[in-house]
């Protein structure tokens, strides 16, 4: 993230400069900012003073609401430079080509994509149950036996499958699109994966039965969630425990941690999980 405020400096009045987010976001070559309504007459300020400092950028664009729905978008408009929302994006040398309007997308999960990556063995079958355009799926194709990438969104699977052509594991990823639910069920992967990735941290404890149907006896899981500042982090481990008893298996808790902020005390967690 770089500081808005350093490259606005002399350009707006220091009343506009405080209604300046701090910071913002660079996927690909696509600059993503929020602009607040009392700055709207000045987007195009803001918009090329990004560009001008930041060579790379080719698009910025504006927020122009939450993360909303099954496929968690968070849209966009362009306000500056080329007029579209795809580009490619470079996370641990790996390659996205991703649509900031059809898909899911946070530059900011690098660190954690890559905790996980790299506990991946060579001999492991890893399912992704919500896998976006494969920022997990991807990379675990390049160290894993197999991949299968599960996706709700058909946009998310339509990029993840050319992103896997991209960085050349087409051969290693299964991809499919629809519910992970139905998806599981109807290719009757009962207890086929080593390694199971949960990434839909709003809604990801209703689905603790889809991993516990695909999970071998010792597979891990890695369980993300949203927890506000007091539940932390005993408000996921309980969807868990609650899952034990329901599904008649035994888990062991490995690793629990914070992996980003939603908003004021409000954290994305990630609790990694044995299954027996
Ligand atoms: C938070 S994103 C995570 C994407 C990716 N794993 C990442 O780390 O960037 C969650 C994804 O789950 C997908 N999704 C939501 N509900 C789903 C469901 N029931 N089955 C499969 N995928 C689902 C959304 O379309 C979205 O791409």
């Amino acid at each position: 993230m770089v500081s808005l405020k350093e490259v606005l400096k002399g350009k707006l009045s220091d009343e506009e400069l405080k209604l300046v987010r701090r910071s913002f976001d660079i996927i690909g070559d696509i600059a993503q900012v929020e602009i607040p309504e009392e700055l709207k007459s000045k987007e195009k300020i803001i918009a090329e003073a990004i560009m001008k400092v930041h060579k790379n950028v080719k698009v910025v664009v504006k927020k122009i609401g939450p993360t909303a729905g099954e496929e968690r978008i968070r849209p966009v408009k362009v306000i500056a430079g080329e007029k579209r929302t795809e580009t490619v994006h470079i996370e641990n040398k790996f390659k996205f080509k991703l649509d900031l309007n059809k898909v899911y997308f946070s530059p900011r999960l690098g660190s954690e994509h890559l905790r996980v990556i790299n506990q991946i063995k060579p001999n492991e079958v890893v399912f992704d149950l919500f896998a976006g355009v494969g920022p997990f799926a991807i990379p675990a194709a390049k160290r894993a036996k197999k991949v299968v990438a599960i996706d709700i969104n058909p946009y998310a699977i339509k990029y993840l499958k050319e992103n896997a052509r991209i960085n050349k594991v087409e051969n290693k990823i299964e991809a499919y699109v629809g519910d992970c639910r139905e998806v599981v069920k109807k290719h009757k992967w009962k207890q086929k994966a080593d390694r199971v990735i949960m990434n839909l941290p709003a809604h990801s404890g209703e689905f603790l039965d889809v991993a516990f149907y695909v999970a071998k006896k010792g597979a891990i899981v890695h369980f993300y969630y949203f927890l506000k500042e007091e539940e932390l982090f005993e408000g996921a481990v309980k969807k868990i425990k609650e899952a034990e008893k329901e599904y008649g298996r035994k888990t062991r808790i490995l690793n629990k941690k914070k992996c980003g902020q939603l908003a004021p005390r409000v954290w994305r967690v990630v609790i990694d999980f044995k299954i027996y």
